[in-house]
This record gives C-alpha cells, structure tokens and sequence, in this order.
C-alpha cells in the first residue's frame, strides 16, 4: 500500500493521506540553520547544534509519536481544523504534503477553505518562513481566525528536557508589534534570541503555554482556539510559547497570502539592550524586512529551487527505469546532503542530544557528498582530522557548534582512523585538490599541536600497524565499524554503557572488518604516496599492508568465508564452529572489496556464501544465525532480539560493500538485485509494512529471523546514504573519479541496454553513454571521447565548461 507517490518532474514526494505508518518526514536549511518537519506540521529548529541551540521544544517518544511542532490553527464558524491535518485531526476535505528539496508545502482543505503552508530557510539565513496562503472558494463571505503556534526552547535541549527545577522559572519574552521574542537566559551568558514574527497586524497573541493551551488540554484542543479568542499572555517562567491570533476575512474566490518568521539573531556583548530589559530589535527587524513581502520570499524560493537545480545538475541518470533514476538523481543525492550536515545528530530516531558529528560516520558522508560542493567537503575534512591525536586515534565525535572532540559515546573504535583516507582521497580524486595534503591541521583540537593533513593521514594508517594482536590482525579496540560487538566490554551491570564500559583490560580481540578495511584504504594510501611522490613511504607501507594480506589468509579465513574476529580469549567469532553468528556480512564486505585470496578462490566463496547465508528477501542480514542470547564476551550485538539492528537485521549500510564485492566478480545482475532490495524507491508499494519514508534510505530493515521481516526503523540519518551512492554510480554504474580523470568501469545487469550518465567534473561536463549490445555485465570494447578512441577506460580531463561526449561500448 501506498501513501503517496513521487513527483520527478518538481523533485518531490507528494504524500496524500497523512496518515502515513510512521511521520514522514523532511528537513528544511543548508548550512547553519535547520528544521526537521513532519508530513503533518511536527518537528523542530535550530542553529547549528540540534543540542546547544535549539530553538523550538520537541518531545521525543511521544504519544502520539509525533506530537509538537509549528501549528496553526483555523477556526472557520465552529469547526477548528489545521492545514497540515494535525494537530487537530479534524478529516480535511483534502490534504496534500509535498516534500521537496530543503522545502515543505502542506495543504488542507475544509469547507470550502484552502490553506497552504510553504516552509523553508532562505540561503544563508537564520531563520525559517513559512508562507500561509489562504483561499475561500466558497461562494460566501468567510471570517475566519487563524492561530499559529510554536513552543519555545530553553535553548540547551538536554537541559531543557531535564532540569526543570531551574527552567520553570527562567523563561522570559517580549512581545512589540506582531513580533514575538523569546529572550531566556538573554541577560546572562547568551548573545543569541529568537523570534517569531508575522508580516500583518494581529488581534492578539500569547506566550506563556498554559494559558494558551490549559493546563488539562492537549494541542489538539487549545482553550485559546476553541474559545476563539487569545489572551496576550506574557510568560514569566514555565514554558513559553508564541501564538499569534489573526481575524481574517475572505470574499468568495479570494485569497490572502501572509509571510511568518522563525528567526535567530546574535548581537555584539555591548549591544544587547535597547533599553533596559529590552533586547535590541534590530537585526530581528532586518531579518523581518527582507522578507516582508510574498515576493522577496518566493524569490528566495526560486533560488533555493535555483541551488537544487545546480547541485543536482552534477551528476544525474537516464535508465530504463525511474525507480532508479530518482533514487540516483533526486533522493539518494539530497539525502547524502542531509546526512553531510546532520551525521548521527538529528532526526525522528536521532534525539539531537545523543550524538554530534562521527568521526566514522562524517568521513563517510563525504563520498556522498564531495561532487555537490567540494569546498565544504574540504572544510569538513579539517574539522574532522583536528579531532585527531597524534598517534592516529581520534575522538568518535564532536560537537557541530564548538567542533570539539568528545568522548560522550566512548571512545577507541579502531577503524576510526582509516575513515580519514577515505574521505582525503575522494576529495581529491573528485577535485584534484593535492594542496589539502599540505594544510596545517591541528591534532586534538589544539592548533599548536598542527601538522600537515598528509601526517594525520600517516597516522591513521599507522595507527593500525601499532595496533596487531596475537594473529597479526588489527586489535579492535572498543569495536570496530560495528559499534555493538564489543568484544572487551565485559558488561553485567544494567547502568552501564555497552558504548562506553571497556572492564576488561588487555583485550586482545581482534577484527577482520579492520583487517579488510585496512587493505583496502591502505592501498589508496600507497597509491596517494607514489602519486605526491613518497615513494619510500609507499614502499614502507606496501610492507604493511602485504602482511595483512598474509595474515589474513592464514588467520582470518574460515574455509567459506572470512572470520569476523578473534574474541578477548582468543576464540573465533563468525565461524561455521560457532553455534550461533556463524557468519558476518562486514568481514566478508571488506575482504572481498581489498580482494584478499581472490586468486585462491576467497572472494568468489566468501560471496556465495553471502548469498546463501545472510541474503533475504528484504537485503543482507548483518550476520547469521542472530544470537538468541546475552554473551558477554560480544557485547551489545547479542542484546538486540535476533532479526533487529546489528543482530541480524538487514543492516542498509553495509550492504552495498557486498554489491561492490559483486563488481568486482563481476556478477552484475547479483550487485543490482542486492541494490534494489533495499533501495527506498523500490519499496514504496511495501510502505504499510516498510513504515518509514520511501523517499530515503533507512539504517536497519527487520530482517529474517525478526518478528516482523521488512519493517524499518532509523531512517535518514545513516551512512547507508553515502554508500549506497557510491555503489550504484562508481560500482554499479561504475563511473568514478580518479586523479587523472574518469574512471568507466560499469557492471550492471545482462538485461539492460545500457543507460546515459551525465556528470560535471572538474568544471568539465562528460556526457555518457554507455551501451551494452551483447548483453554482459562487466568489460569494454570500446571507448569513444567526442567521436575518437581511446584506449585507457580512464576519461582524461577535457576542456573546462564544455560538454563533451563519451560512448562506451561494452563487450
Ligand atoms: C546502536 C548502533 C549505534 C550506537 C551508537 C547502538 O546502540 O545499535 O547502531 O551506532 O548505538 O552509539
Ligand atoms: C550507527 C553508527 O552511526 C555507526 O557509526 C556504526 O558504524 C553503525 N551504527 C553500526 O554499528
């Protein structure tokens, strides 16, 4: 069943009946301003730090689950609706949300009225708009009162959620004009405000919650609404809120358009005040004026839709199939935006409180991310690797707003490190950008303690040699990529964190996920060397990453498949021995991705061996048989009830290692199968069981040994987003940036004809066709740039700001 459908052309998902199996949701702002919003008006805003600057309050795990946001509400007569459906739920005689590239429209109509709400964030602005438009199409005159609502944030969201003790006496506004302020903690240790504003004189407003609600009523019931008239509540304390109250009224066929603001403003220290206890207005007024009118805000509207139109312009598909086409031209693109800017930090199952920006997770956003806008790809690198130490550790992550390194969710993941190369060499592969290699980094945030990137580089890949255990295979350390087997935890107490106890001292678990990953980002590394010309430093490392291969082969190999690990005691982890967790998809991801033993066979068997155990209907199981029970010497993993999250769910992330693995057999249809079963598009019509959105990617699908096989949780903050990206373009598709130009190396399934690429790179536009006459998967005939051959599948770098045309004839 579905609750919608996708609309290419305007690049949205028009949801139709808001009774969606779970909120569906979107996110609205670029770079330092954000909201998240529901398919029915829920959700909330802040400034760069969902956790230290959020704006609007938010419960989460509410009842219902998605219950607070920025409501508004219409009083027409005696019927009280709201356009977004909630949160009155009165039945609307039509509802339409849209969800489109950083916006939002929702419509609803009752009896004869429409009313529209358009949300955004203007580029470059700190604050949202939402544009209310609306229209009697009844042949009446109506006089209808309109009520908006958002509930303020004491600023701290953790704090907030916790010390009330102190926050209910500390809340404090100011209302002037139509504007209202909220200006908590204002006089003391902040220089920030908010406010919410509306572009027409209002009857009345409230601030303060109780009022505005009643104390015994939910916000599907205001007293304030149903009595029709507001109370010009001023909160001193408690919760303050900002309603305005509008009387509009609507000749027959007549429309009113009116322009709300959510806006945050920071003042010079010695400019706080106008007067006293008056907070300086100005630049709330500056912010007002300039988008005072629905003209300057549909311009900026047009050129939000202007900077989509560029971004996604880099790079988009035509094949024989448009569930394809707007995962990797629309969907799949956008949502790598989104996960770029918020990592792990916010969404419907991220609280905003819990986690900032991963070190893992961020470098890996990048390869989602880089093609769309490099220079910010670039920053991002830095801030990441200033959150380095010198010996290659690095802290899990840091907070967006300080961007200091934190060890909040523990600390010591062993593969952090190579996450770094990664990222390093897409950035420069996509760019040709050497000079990020020289930049001057800090290590531990500290910028006395800088060295080149290149040193932090050295370091990660170092940080692996210094750490072998018994086997010569990479020590752990707390976990590895998969952040619940935690093979040195030890943990028997309920009050400890299975993210942070390490109790078991001397641990000498070691991982072949590391191992894998080692080799492969351990030979981008050597390749990075010899291409700035270290040669002797390639060499050094090529030593290295030899021996892990040995290692490898002679300690990590189970007979079909990779090992997982060695546990604290030496035992073997994702073994055929074991009774349970017998095998594990990341071993055999990272293993068959570096091509450890291909030419003995290993990489073909691990991967059949993928497909017999782990495949499923609904993806790739995590590992199999799930555990169904607590061993302590794993940790986390075997807490999950089997079929659920790390415990053999269908972990989205990782799948696409195993349709890179596939490539590099060549087993096109395979790949693209494995592709498919999890690609949101390709679900829509499974939405009732799926729940969340079928516009992106999920963390976790249930899988086969679950209750409930199919059904998703986690969606949109996850690094499947990136690598699913990867996959199909660079692996699948198998275009892919290289130092010296444009890799082509398709391997796609035997039915197609081929399909046509078109990608911006390097200020060049390369327009590709690639065609498959005889019907294979893998190999190349031949390659003709702009009518001539070539013979290299390596698409040099063309003249800049031209097109340019590539026919590739697979064979
Ligand atoms: C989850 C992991 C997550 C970790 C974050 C665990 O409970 O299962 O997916 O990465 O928490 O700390
Ligand atoms: C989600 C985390 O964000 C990521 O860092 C981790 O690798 C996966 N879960 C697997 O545990």
């Amino acid at each position: 069943m579905k609750y919608g459908y996708f609309d290419d052309e305007n690049r949205e998902y028009v949801i139709t009946n808001p009774k969606t199996p779970y909120p569906w949701i979107n996110y609205l702002g670029n770079e330092d301003f954000f909201s998240l919003t529901s398919n029915t008006g829920g959700g909330y805003t802040f400034y760069k730090d969902a956790k230290f600057r959020r704006l609007t309050r938010y419960r989460y795990n509410n009842i219902p689950a998605d219950n607070g946001g920025k409501y508004f509400y219409i009083k027409d007569g005696d019927t009280i609706w709201s356009p977004g459906w909630k949160p009155v739920k009165t039945e609307l005689d039509h509802y339409e949300c849209r969800h489109g590239m950083s916006y939002t429209k929702y419509k609803g109509s009752k009896n004869r009225v429409e009313a529209e709400v358009l949300q955004f964030i203007p580029l470059g602005f700190w604050g949202e708009i939402q544009k209310v438009r609306l229209k009697n199409s009844s042949s009446d005159r109506k006089k209808i009162k309109l009520f908006s609502f958002i509930e303020w944030c004491l600023w701290n969201a953790e704090d907030d959620m916790t010390n009330f003790q102190r926050n209910f006496s500390t809340g404090e506004v100011e209302v002037k004009d139509s504007v209202i302020y909220h200006k908590t903690e204002f006089k003391e240790r902040r220089n920030h405000y908010a406010f919410y504003s509306v572009n027409s004189s209002i009857t009345g407003y409230d601030t303060d919650r109780e009022t505005f609600v009643g104390l015994y009523n939910g916000l599907d019931s205001p007293v304030v609404v149903s009595e029709g008239k507001s109370n010009n509540s001023i909160a001193h304390g408690w919760s303050p809120i900002a309603s305005h109250y509008l009387e509009i009224e609507l000749k027959p066929g007549e429309e009113k358009e009116l322009i709300f603001m959510l806006g945050y403003v920071e003042v010079e220290k010695d400019n706080k005040w106008e007067s006293k206890s008056v907070i300086n207005k100005q630049p709330a007024q500056e912010m007002i004026s300039s988008f005072d009118t629905a003209e300057k805000v549909n311009r900026a509207f047009e050129n939000l839709k202007a900077y989509w139109d560029n971004l996604l312009g880099k790079m988009s598909i035509q094949s024989a199939d448009p569930r394809l086409d707007r995962m990797v031209n629309i969907w799949n693109q956008y949502q790598c935006m989104v996960t770029f800017n918020m990592s792990r930090s916010a969404s419907f199952f991220e609280s905003g409180i819990g986690r900032g920006m991963g070190f893992r997770d961020s470098n890996q956003d990048l390869i989602g991310f880089v093609h769309q806008i490099p220079e910010r790809a670039r920053e991002r690198i830095y801030d990441i690797a200033s959150t380095q130490f010198e010996d290659g550790s690095c802290y899990h992550q840091y907070q967006p707003l300080t961007k200091k390194g934190n060890a909040a969710i523990g600390g010591n993941f062993n593969d952090d490190p190579l996450w770094l190369i990664l990222s390093t060499t897409a950035y420069i592969k996509e760019t040709g950008d050497f000079s990020l290699l020289d930049e001057m980094v800090p290590f531990d945030n500290d910028a006395a303690r800088a060295k080149s990137h290149f040193e932090h580089l050295k370091a990660s890949f170092y940080h692996v040699v210094n750490n072998l255990g018994p086997h010569k295979l990479p020590l752990i350390g707390r976990a590895d990529w998969n952040d619940c087997l935690n093979l040195n935890c030890f943990s028997e107490d309920p009050n400890e964190s299975f993210q942070t106890t390490e109790n078991q001292k001397g641990g000498t678990a070691e991982s072949l996920m590391i191992a894998g990953l080692f080799v492969v980002y351990g030979k981008e590394y050597i390749k990075l060397c010899k291409r700035v010309g270290k040669e002797k430093e390639a060499e050094e490392a090529q030593v290295h990453v030899y021996d892990m291969i040995e290692a490898v082969k002679k300690h990590g190999w189970d007979g079909d498949w990779y090992l997982r690990a060695y546990d604290f005691f030496g035992n073997k982890v994702g073994s055929s021995e074991n009774e349970e967790g017998k095998i594990f998809i990341e071993s055999q991801g990272w293993c068959t991705m570096a091509e450890i033993g291909k030419e003995d066979g290993m990489v073909e068997k691990s991967l059949n061996a993928v497909k017999e155990h782990l495949d499923c209907e609904y993806g790739i199981v995590l590992n199999y048989p799930a555990f169904t029970k607590y061993y302590i010497e794993y940790g986390e993993i075997s807490t999950y009830p089997a079929g659920y999250k790390e415990n053999g769910g269908v972990f989205c992330h990782n799948n696409p290692w195993i349709m890179i693995g596939e490539t590099i057999l060549g087993r096109g249809d395979r790949a693209y199968e494995y592709y498919t079963k999890i690609a949101p598009s390709f679900l829509e019509e499974l939405s009732e069981l799926h729940k969340v959105e079928p516009y992106v990617y999920c963390q976790m699908i249930a899988g086969k040994e679950a209750h409930k096989p199919g059904e998703a949780k986690n969606s949109w903050l996850s690094g499947t987003a990136s690598w699913n990206f990867y996959a199909i373009t660079q692996h699948i598709l198998g275009i892919s940036p290289e130092y010296d130009g444009l890799a082509i190396n398709p391997c796609i399934p035997s039915a197609w004809d081929g399909f046509k690429m078109k990608r911006v790179f390097r200020d060049v536009t390369y327009n590709i066709h690639v065609k498959n006459p005889d019907h294979i998967s893998k190999g190349i005939k031949q390659i003709l740039v702009n009518g001539k051959e070539i013979n290299s599948n390596i698409v040099p770098i063309l003249e800049k700001g031209k097109e340019h045309s590539v026919e590739v004839i697979m064979g």
